[in-house]
């Protein structure tokens, strides 16, 4: 039915089940220091919003989003991985965050097999292994420059680590009781196919947990944001997730702390969905031949002007935690910023 609601442009409905007075796709939530909110799309019924949106699934020609591309992406963290655990953490993606984002997952047991994809330097996977044994996890990226400052990680000694493509993932078809990915969906060409990915590798009853930005509501931030690369809108996950044959899909708000539930900017890390996988084997999404060919030569030009737009456009969302913070100490606790 929700999937039914869900194609195309055209109306969603929007359910919460923790609201609090005016919450919105857009709007701020001003939740300091509380759980932000869970969000579930189902069938109509009293409790719901009807709001027009439009979904898109792979990235359109007409959209820049310079680094929403893999060979972008690979050189991005060719130099990101040097500062990443000390720039990225600290302003975007807390270990709080980690913690309320990975919650949804339900890591409740020690033995099951986990992969993290697109897991970077680990830090993803530092909140993993507080629940689950390391020898169960294995670490994907497509980045060796990321990776190899995870395998310096002493918590992930025993995890397996692995070099590959979020859309293409080299597991078993109903390999692993959970699958997470942090912060890598907005580098994908085509996400639909990443999560389509997500279902294939999940057993029976398995649940996808995918932690990813939100799209921006403010003019400028949007502006910098779509040069970037991908920040989805909250429908889109739901839709993504659907389309691929999750159940009891779920999205759940987060963001740093002093940004007292600002979400206008749009967040790197802004909210965790996850979905359990219903039937065994492959997703029923039928979709045609990838959206970018790695293999393919490209213009070292393009890809030099590509990469350093992106780049540039990035240095704004290094800019918009400072400002947050300093409105955080500015404006009296309790007021809105
Ligand atoms: C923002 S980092 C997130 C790292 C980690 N999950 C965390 O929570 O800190 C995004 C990661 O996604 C990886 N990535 C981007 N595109 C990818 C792809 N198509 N397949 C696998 N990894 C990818 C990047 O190399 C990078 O390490």
């Amino acid at each position: 039915m929700a999937s039914l609601m869900l194609s195309g442009a055209q109306n969603l409905t929007l359910f919460t089940n923790r609201i609090p007075n005016g919450l919105g796709f857009t709007s701020s939530s001003g939740l300091h220091g509380k759980p932000l909110p869970i969000l579930r799309f189902i069938a109509p019924t009293n409790r719901v919003r009807t709001l027009n949106c439009s979904v898109s699934s792979s990235r359109p020609t007409s959209q820049p989003r310079f680094i929403q591309h893999k060979k972008e992406a690979f050189w991005f963290y060719r130099f990101l991985s040097i500062v990443y655990d000390h720039v990225i953490n600290p302003g975007h993606w807390t270990e709080d965050m980690r913690d309320d984002a990975l919650e949804p997952a339900d890591l409740n047991d020690r033995n099951m097999l986990v992969v993290d994809v697109g897991g970077g330097t680990g830090f993803t996977t530092l909140g993993i292994v507080k629940h689950v044994d390391s020898n169960n996890v294995t670490i994907l990226d497509q980045s060796p420059h990321q990776l190899a400052k995870a395998k310096q990680k002493k918590p992930l000694k025993d995890c397996k680590i692995v070099e590959g493509d979020a859309e293409d993932l080299p597991f078993l078809t109903d390999y692993a009781d959970r699958y997470v990915s942090a912060g890598s969906i907005e580098y994908w060409p085509d996400p639909q196919r990443g999560i389509k990915e997500a279902y294939r590798v999940l057993k029976l009853g398995g649940k996808a947990c995918l932690i990813g930005p939100v799209h921006p509501t403010f003019w400028l931030s949007r502006f910098f944001a779509d040069v970037w690369m991908l920040f989805p809108k909250e429908e889109e996950y739901v839709e993504w997730f659907e389309k691929a044959g999750f159940k009891d899909v779920q999205l759940k708000r987060i963001g740093p702390k002093w940004y007292r539930g600002v979400r206008r900017h749009g967040l790197i890390m802004g909210c965790s969905v996850t979905g359990v996988k219903p039937a065994s084997g492959d997703s029923p999404l039928q979709l045609g031949p990838k959206e970018e060919d790695v293999e393919k030569p490209v213009n070292p030009f393009v890809l030099l002007l590509r990469f350093a737009l992106g780049a540039l456009a990035a240095t704004w969302f290094v800019l918009v935690p400072i400002y947050m913070w300093l409105k955080d100490q500015v404006v009296p606790k309790g007021q809105p910023i």
